[in-house]
């Protein structure tokens, strides 16, 4: 039976208050990334994102969410070598991976993969920082490989080795499409991730951090985070988001489709975030990789109606701080790199990794397992029926 989750509830016997999602409510303490939603600005360990798209790349970028400070040139040839080197998987993951249904979402495919590596690296010393940083390099260098090897495999193909003449980015594009990406394509990519990296405590890097806080191993912790990415009102939001721009057409359908979707009280895809009150910052650099991807390989035509329905929304959703987020734009970039829609949210799985083991990392250095409280609702002592005694109850 429902519980009422959203209203905010103040508990008459303890004084406590009950905030639905757990909205304002502090979950823990974080160095790693801030977001001041009111004025759209995001950062990671001091340093904004804006820069960061500009300077770093995506590797580099995971070395200063996890470790703090950017690499030094040694630190960053040593850490990108050692994630070259541990790009393959094990035969018998990929003969697992044969195992599973094609029909499958490539994000329980992932999950499934992530979990099994616990089983190839069982030994759990996360008080080594030899160990996290072996892990780290594991789970960032196999992730991309295991949802390339998935898409391979669901068509019936034998997955293809990663190639180390191929920096990240453009070896997972390679993988996923057979083919030697173009640089700016690969560029590109590797920007979309670095904007993926890390978003501070939403669900699934809460979902890490409290994982992590039963000191399990670092495997539990992605697998954990991947399963909670995957839903429709977090990760998978950039699939539906092309369903709709489909479904609206043309741009000029595009504020009928809004009136109606807001008459009804259907969430519009892409739009709004517990955070920002102004457009996701995310959004604006996605929106500029989209339309520099379309100027070198091609217009889209869903991109009008893309903008047609950010300029219909500023009056009916703005007023309500309901803005594009980083889904409503991402999924028209992969679409022109030729990653199928289904790739979508694995794809910015293989980015978050490098927030969720920045946030394990932090958990790990001063842990106290999560275990918050509740307020009961249900029914007060009452005593035993006799099974012959008993009817139906309704609704179960
Ligand atoms: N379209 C239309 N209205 C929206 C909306 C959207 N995308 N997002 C929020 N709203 C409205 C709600 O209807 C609600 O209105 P009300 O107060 O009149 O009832 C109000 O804004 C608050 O929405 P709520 O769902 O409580 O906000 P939240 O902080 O719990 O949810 C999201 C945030 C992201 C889950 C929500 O905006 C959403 O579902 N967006 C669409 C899915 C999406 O793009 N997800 C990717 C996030 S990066």
């Amino acid at each position: 039976m429902g519980v009422a989750q959203n209203e905010e509830i103040r508990h008459e016997k303890t004084g406590i208050v009950f905030r639905p999602g757990l909205e304002g409510v502090p979950a823990t303490q974080s160095a790693i990334c801030d977001i001041d939603g009111q004025l759209g600005r995001l950062s990671y360990r001091g340093y904004p994102l804006e820069d960061l798209a500009v300077h770093s790349t995506f590797l580099e970028t995971t070395y200063l969410l996890i470790w703090g400070e950017l690499p030094s040139p040694q630190q960053l040839r040593d850490f990108e070598e050692e994630v070259q080197m541990h790009r393959r998987v094990s035969f018998r993951v990929r003969d697992m991976m044969k195992c599973f249904p094609a029909s499958g979402h490539p994000m329980d495919a992932l999950q499934s993969s992530a979990a099994s590596l616990g089983l190839f690296y069982s030994r759990r010393a996360i008080d080594d920082p030899q160990y996290i940083y072996d892990a780290v390099v594991r789970l960032i260098a196999k992730i991309p490989t295991m949802v390339a090897a998935f898409q391979l495999i669901r068509k019936g193909q034998d997955p293809i080795q990663p190639r180390d003449d191929l920096a990240y980015s453009a070896n997972f594009l390679y993988m996923l499409t057979e083919r030697e990406p173009d640089p700016l394509a690969a560029r590109i990519f590797d920007r979309c991730l670095m904007l993926h990296a890390e978003h501070s405590l939403n669900a699934s890097t809460f979902s890490a951090r409290v994982t992590a806080s039963t000191l399990t191993d670092p495997y539990a912790v992605v697998a954990s985070a991947v399963g909670t990415l995957a839903g429709p009102l977090h990760g998978g939001a950039n699939e539906d988001v092309l369903a709709m721009l489909e479904e609206i057409g043309s741009p000029a359908n595009a504020a009928a489709y809004l009136d109606e979707a807001i008459a009804s009280k259907r969430k519009v895809m892409g739009f709004g975030h517990r955070e920002y009150r102004v457009k996701d910052p995310r959004a604006v650099i996605l929106q500029s990789l989209a339309e520099e991807m379309f100027a070198r390989f091609g217009h889209d035509d869903l991109y009008d109606v893309a903008r047609a329905l950010e300029e219909a929304a500023d009056s009916r959703l703005g007023p309500k701080g309901i803005y594009p987020n980083v889904d409503f734009y991402s999924g028209l970039v992969y679409r022109k790199l030729g990653i199928p829609r289904d790739l979508f949210t694995p794809v910015f799985a293989i980015a978050r990794v490098a927030g969720w083991l920045a946030h394990w990392r932090e958990q790990l250095g001063a842990n106290r397992i999560f275990r918050p409280s509740q307020i009961y609702t249900g029914r007060p002592l009452r005593s035993w029926v006799a099974r012959e005694s008993r009817v139906p109850a309704a609704g179960a």
